[in-house]
């Protein structure tokens, strides 16, 4: 079986069963307070899990791009990837486990044909606030699963978000597959690492809500929120070992097998795999419509930590040159079909890999001996110091999980609470906050984040009337505490243009205007002259938000219910983004604003 005719039976099983089919999402989640990436199909799902009304009803399925890096110390084992393709069904209150269960049962067994006998199932064993998810465990029994093929567990296995600190999230029951080689010891089950058993599916019941407090509500509508890993149940129906064998990683390997050559024996399985799996993701990461460029900060950094690490593998093995471009190149052929977005941006992609190894490389091999050196001289407690560490990272370019790993190599390890506060001494404030926001997870859509949300669509209108109808969105992010945007800008913009632009906000938060909003087909929305980047189908049902005499926007939501709401509005920064792109970064303060 092939990737696509994999993806189409999915979202096909889901259509017939009353799902509408949703486009991926992009992979950096727009006006999402505390993630990088989306990390999961439900992400840009998250308002209509908490309640808001999805345009296209109450049952949606689809294949979503998605970035992980909390598993990158595994991948180039079997099994784990940084970037790989969820495909999922969602109930956003419409059915509840019996269904849910019973159309997974019905794919995996019917569909794709796997035998009862190949599947085990864990399920929520439950504690002091939530009981054992017995109805789950009943219906599995239902189906014909031995009581042998069910396992119980906790938190720790069978609960699922929230993503973050705040958000949906609740029991789950998880799918395996069983591989079929004897268990390594009586306590063997889906939760061991031997390999015996591979997580396919996860059906999560989201039926709660975590608060910032740490304390859970109840949800108004139950949800179902599922999750099947494109790349793994792929190995497993083609009777593959590891993802690496399947047709979605052979054609880069192959030329990364060619680009080594006689080298081949000397680069380790590992590295090879790690090489194909951070051109797939650093790829993908480039090729997204926001224009990512490897940075310090956020997203940026994430991306420079793949592709340098790349550059490192090429020149433990010996080699020093730039083959990230050829690698990417395969890539980009292979995936155009179903993600256009990488051929578009074929361009970008290339010059950029090229830039950022060009630059690596000319540092890397004075950084690799001044490390040795340093590794060197520590032998006695083998910790390198942070201020080592940061040394490395500061003049040669070494993200500090690079050095880690380095130093893990070496039989070290490195001091990173003196690492971070040297980190913090030099106050790149960015880069914590980039660290926080991976602790942090999933949006908090509180009612700050929602008038930053609104305060944005005023800023893209004004910015419009004040330099023109030239300008569009290229990309926004909203905290708690700020708003960034985006937008395409050949040239810096003059201290009275702010002025202007954040007068016309406040005069539209001055006149309390009340914000509505209107479902309506793509094609109406334009013809209404809502602004707004839509990349699905014309004849989608997409939500318009209204301020009158101000903007008309295509949007998910949630707003602030009235302009008059929003406090005061001001702009602190007006920077480069990259070439073309400049961006804003503004904030709300209580009180009204004087005019
Ligand atoms: N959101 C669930 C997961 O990522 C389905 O496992």
């Amino acid at each position: 079986m092939t990737a696509s005719e994999l993806r189409k039976m999915y979202v096909n099983f889901f259509e017939e069963k009353g799902h509408k089919v949703i486009a991926s999402a992009s992979l950096l989640p727009e006006n999402d307070p505390t993630v990088l990436f989306t990390t999961a199909g439900m992400h840009p799902l998250v308002p209509y899990l908490l309640g808001e009304s999805h345009p296209k009803g109450r049952r949606l399925t689809a294949v979503q791009k998605c970035l992980r890096t909390v598993d990158i110390d595994e991948v180039g084992d079997d099994t784990h990837l940084t970037f790989f393709e969820m495909m999922g069904n969602w109930s956003l209150g419409d059915y509840f486990k019996k269904e849910s269960i019973s159309m997974s049962y019905d794919f995996l067994t019917n569909v794709l044909n796997i035998p009862i006998e190949r599947i085990a199932v864990t399920i929520f064993e439950g504690d002091l606030t939530v009981p054992r998810d017995t109805e789950s465990e009943t219906i599995w029994k239902d189906k014909g699963l031995k009581q042998s093929q069910i396992y119980c567990y906790g938190r720790e296995e069978n609960w699922w978000g929230p993503a973050g600190q705040t958000g949906p999230c609740g029991p789950d029951t998880e799918i395996f597959y069983d591989m079929g080689k004897p268990k390594c010891s009586e306590h063997c089950g889906p939760a061991c690492k031997c390999g015996k058993y591979v997580e396919i599916w996860n059906n999560v019941f989201m039926q709660f809500k975590k608060e910032v407090d740490g304390s859970f509500t109840e949800l108004q509508q139950k949800n179902v929120d599922t999750g099947m890993g494109l790349e793994r149940i792929l190995t497993i129906l083609n009777g593959k070992k590891n993802v690496y064998d399947t047709e979605l990683f052979i054609p880069v390997m192959t030329r990364l097998d060619c680009i080594l050559g006689e080298l081949n024996a000397i680069m380790p399985l590992r590295d090879k795999r790690i090489i194909c799996d951070h051109i797939r993701a650093a790829s993908f990461i480039l090729g997204d419509p926001q224009k990512i460029s490897p940075s310090n900060t956020e997203q940026g950094y994430i991306l420079r930590r793949l592709i340098r690490r790349m550059i490192r593998l090429f020149k433990k093995s010996g080699i020093n040159q730039n083959y990230l471009c050829d690698l990417a190149e395969v890539l980009i052929h292979q995936y155009k079909d179903v993600y256009s977005e990488l051929a578009h941006n074929e361009r970008f992609i290339l010059e950029q890999l090229k830039k950022e190894s060009d630059l690596f490389l000319k540092t890397l091999d004075l950084g690799l001996k001044k490390a040795d050196q340093y590794m060197g001289e520590i032998n006695e407690d083998t910790i390198l110091s942070g201020e080592l560490a940061f040394k490395l990272y500061d003049t040669y370019g070494f993200p500090i999980e690079f050095t880690c790993e380095l130093a893990q190599e070496k039989g070290c390890s490195v001091d990173m609470e003196s690492f971070r506060e040297k980190f913090t001494e030099h106050q790149n404030k960015s880069r914590k906050g980039s660290e926080e926001k991976f602790k942090g997870g999933l949006a908090d859509h509180s009612i700050k984040t929602a008038r930053l949300h609104t305060a944005t669509h005023l800023l893209n209108a004004a910015l419009s009337k004040v330099l023109g109808d030239e300008i569009s969105q290229r990309g926004s992010n909203i905290t708690p505490e700020r708003l960034r945007f985006d937008f395409s800008f050949h040239r810096k913009v003059t201290p009275e243009e702010l002025e202007e632009v954040e007068r016309i906000v406040n005069e539209a938060i001055h006149r309390k205007i009340e914000i509505s909003m209107k479902e309506m087909k793509l094609e109406e929305a334009y013809g209404v002259g809502a602004v707004g980047v839509f990349t699905n189908k014309y004849e989608e049902t997409v939500k318009v938000y209204f301020i009158p005499g101000y903007s008309v926007e295509i949007c998910g939501g949630p707003h602030a219910g009235n302009t008059g709401d929003l406090g005061s509005f001001k702009i602190m920064k007006e920077e480069a983004s990259s070439a073309g792109v400049r961006r804003i970064k503004a904030i709300l303060k209580e009180g009204i604003h004087e005019f």
